[in-house]
């Protein structure tokens, strides 16, 4: 029964990654709160302006840095800052579980 035990391992494996992918943050949550980013980052935070960037498929670390990097000044725009200014730990880490759950658009050069 070798094959059923490794089955068991693969599975609790997966339940782990699964958890630890997870991370903060409700994705749920995340999608209503980028309404008011959708603008400019694009309904699922793949924008099709330059000046925007894409945030669809980006690492959750690296978007929950950035934007507490706009809120504490650390990271400077003039854009960006006042919108981070207003959001919570929560909200950053609600709207870094949608993006990053997001399909980013493959782009072809
Ligand atoms: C008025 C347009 C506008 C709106 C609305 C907006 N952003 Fe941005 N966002 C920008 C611009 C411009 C930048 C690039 C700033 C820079 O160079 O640092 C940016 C950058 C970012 C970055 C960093 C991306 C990177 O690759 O480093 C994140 C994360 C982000 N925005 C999230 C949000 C979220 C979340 C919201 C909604 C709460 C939001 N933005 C609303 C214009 C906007």
């Amino acid at each position: 029964m070798i094959s059923k035990r490794i089955l068991w391992v693969a599975g609790f494996a997966a339940m782990f990654a699964g958890i630890t992918a997870a991370q903060a943050g409700n994705p749920a949550a995340g999608k209503e709160k980028s309404k008011s980013c959708a603008a400019c980052h694009g309904a699922d935070g793949n924008s099709t302006v330059p000046d925007f960037p894409r945030l669809a498929g980006q690492h959750y670390d690296y978007l929950v840095k950035a934007l507490s990097d706009y809120k504490s000044g650390e990271r400077k725009n003039a854009i960006m800052a006042p919108l981070a200014a207003s959001l919570s730990k929560r909200d950053i880490e609600d709207l870094a579980a949608f993006y990053s759950r997001q399909q980013g658009l493959t782009v072809k050069y």
